[in-house]
């Protein structure tokens, strides 16, 4: 079984993905580390703690992570606009009994590459700042961690947060730009991938998906199927927790896409860790934009290919990109666990 750390901040997608791993025989889950993002991280944590409670998985430990970005910016962009002031569809859930463990989440991830080298998968599906602080704590962490699988990015359509930027790069683009240049095995899961792949729930949404401004995927194999019935029909603690926080993830993608479903974007990536063959990449060298109105545009290269050694980026490391999916073997496959 493949040992993986998710690095999460919860999250309605981020709670789908969870759950995902947790009940996928092909992945041994050694611990949840936790960020900004979609909340604060101390509420992260909490909502990793209470995830892990609600479906009875309080073996799996839980580091919290940076309350700052690695440039030790306190000032975040918090997304509870899409995902609930609590970050879980804002249902008032009690508090968890348990705590974290007492280590941050960078030192979590240092000692578990250290304890197996070269074996451990690290899925982020927040910003990355717990993954730089991880190198800058031990600057072979890189060569040790055996990968990591990014949600993050938005290459070669438009960001989320404004047409520059993904959100998971945008929360941290200086921690980004590190961790793409670090060396480490990385695949990298971006919005143009992840935009393909929607949970569809027709009778809670009266928009067409053909009326999406969005159109650069086909939609056809959604139109029919409705995903979130089958899910409230579904006798599964997950299924059932899952239903009772989407709402008001499907109503920020009718308000903001036009969609009739939600976006699997943290799902596809724990899903490109259990089973790597449903998407295909490319490789190349990718930076992040630090400053301006770009900032946290992810920037591709794949030049070296074609013109060999003569590029300004050449000689740096070069990361995976997924650019094409299975998006109904994606969908299907969640929907199974
Ligand atoms: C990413 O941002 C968060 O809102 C989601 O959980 C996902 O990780 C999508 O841009
Ligand atoms: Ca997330």
């Amino acid at each position: 079984r493949k040992k993986v750390i998710i690095d999460t901040d919860p999250g309605i997608d981020d709670a789908m993905a969870i759950f995902v791993a947790l009940r996928s025989p092909e992945l041994q889950l050694l611990g949840l580390t936790t960020t900004f993002g979609n909340v604060h991280t101390a509420l992260a944590t909490r909502n990793a703690l209470h995830l892990l409670e609600a479906v009875g998985r309080t073996d799996i430990p839980v580091a919290e992570g940076s309350h700052v970005t690695i440039k030790k910016a306190a000032k975040l962009r918090i997304a509870s606009f899409v995902h609930g002031a609590d970050g879980l569809g804002n249902q008032d859930f009690p508090p968890p009994a348990a705590k974290p463990v007492d280590q941050s989440a960078a030192a979590f991830m240092v000692e578990q590459a250290n304890l197996y080298p070269g074996q451990v998968t690290v899925v982020a599906l927040g910003p990355l700042t717990n993954l730089a602080l991880a190198i800058e704590l031990d600057p072979s962490f890189p060569k040790k961690i055996g990968q990591i699988i990014i949600l993050g990015g938005a290459y070669s359509i438009n960001g989320n947060v404004n047409p520059a930027a993904e959100a998971n790069i945008f929360g941290d683009p200086d921690a980004a730009d590190m961790v793409f240049t670090c060396g480490a095995d990385i695949l990298a899961v971006g919005l143009n991938v992840t935009h393909q792949v929607v949970l569809t729930g027709s009778a809670f949404c009266n928009v067409t998906i053909s009326e999406a401004p969005f159109l650069h995927f086909d939609t056809s194999p959604f139109v029919t199927d409705a995903d979130r019935e089958k899910l409230e029909q579904c006798d599964s603690k997950y299924a059932r927790y899952l239903c009772k926080i989407m709402g008001i993830y499907f109503d920020y993608h009718k308000d903001a896409y036009f969609i009739k479903g939600v976006y699997l974007h943290d799902p596809t990536t724990v899903i490109a860790a259990v089973n790597p063959s449903l998407l295909t990449c490319t490789e190349g060298v990718v930076r992040v934009q630090t400053v301006g109105i770009t900032k946290g545009l992810t920037i591709f290269d794949n030049t070296k290919k074609r013109y060999g050694e003569i590029t300004a980026w050449s000689g740096m490391p070069t990361v995976k990109v997924a650019v094409t999916v299975d998006a109904p073997a994606v969908v299907d496959l969640m929907m199974q666990r």
